[in-house]
């Protein structure tokens, strides 16, 4: 799995206001005081489920990139007292207060980084991107990623995930699915920022299925040791769970895969 460096949010610089929750941008230090540069951080207060919302983000990201799918570098923010007494901006100030303690952050992509437009064509360049990206949401069921809010950076040939803070949706229904591989009760799939460009594609799926077989039990226990123990809930088992069914059902669930996009 790749590292999860933990920081400390040193200065705050701006807010995203596209989406719902508001991430806010700081320069980060590791703990020996070295500047890490810009972080986009999911600041606890600002996310409705709080703990829950931050492991979804977290591990939405560490399952993509487990996957191959890019994603930007994670970190565990942690947010000390001192920082809000130092902010003017009193909005800033009180959810910086409302989240002390460790958020979720992900390394600033900028440097030509756009969110991925509206209506626009997949190139043939991006078509197995794409298709790995569909894939990866129909496992983790993110109703998250859909045109108009497509919850994706781009750059030339870079595709790069972020927001999963809905991901996961299972964990949301009262009585979940026990045959989460088959895909007519994932209608959000239809909406996919991908589905249109995708659909009477030939798309080749042998490389995502490959990867989603080899997620093995040391993805979890690295998994399990790096995320804060009070993120966890009872929802990281749950999330093994599902993905372990999906993973015992593999050819079944990627056949549901090419008849929707048939
Ligand atoms: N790692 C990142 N690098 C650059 N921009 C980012 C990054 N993460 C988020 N953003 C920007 O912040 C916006 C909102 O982030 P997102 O995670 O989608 O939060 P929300 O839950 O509010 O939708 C994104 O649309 C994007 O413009
Ligand atoms: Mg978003």
């Amino acid at each position: 799995m790749r590292p999860v460096p933990t920081l400390v949010a040193a200065s705050y610089q701006r807010s995203f206001n596209s989406g719902r929750t508001t991430p806010r941008v700081f320069v980060c230090e590791d703990f020996d005081g070295n500047n890490v540069g810009e972080f986009v951080v999911k600041m606890r207060g600002s996310i409705e489920t709080h703990e829950a919302g931050l492991l979804r983000e977290i591990l939405g990201n560490l399952f993509a990139y487990e996957v191959g799918i890019a994603t930007a570098e994670p970190a565990i923010v942690r947010i000390d007292p001192e920082l809000a007494a130092a902010l003017t901006n009193q909005t800033v100030a009180d959810v910086v207060a409302n989240s002390l303690g460790l958020n979720y952050g992900s390394a600033n992509l900028a440097g030509g980084y756009s969110t991925w437009p509206v209506g626009k064509i997949v190139p043939q360049s991006l078509k197995a991107d794409a298709a790995d990206i569909f894939v990866f949401d129909a496992l983790i069921q993110n109703p998250d990623r859909r045109t108009g809010k497509p919850n994706l950076l781009w750059k030339d040939d870079h595709l790069v995930v972020i927001d999963h803070e809905m991901a996961f949706s299972f964990l949301l229904s009262i009585i979940p699915s026990t045959t989460p591989w088959l895909l007519d009760e994932q209608p959000y799939l239809r909406d996919h920022v991908f589905f249109s460009e995708l659909l009477h594609e030939q798309v080749d799926l042998e490389r995502i299925a490959g990867a989603i077989e080899a997620i093995g039990d040391d993805f979890w226990e690295e998994a399990d040791s790096v995320i804060p123990n009070n993120w966890k809930g009872s929802e990281l088992a749950r999330i093994r769970a599902h993905v372990e069914s999906v993973q015992q059902h593999l050819d079944v669930f990627m056949n549901e895969i090419r008849r929707i996009l048939l």
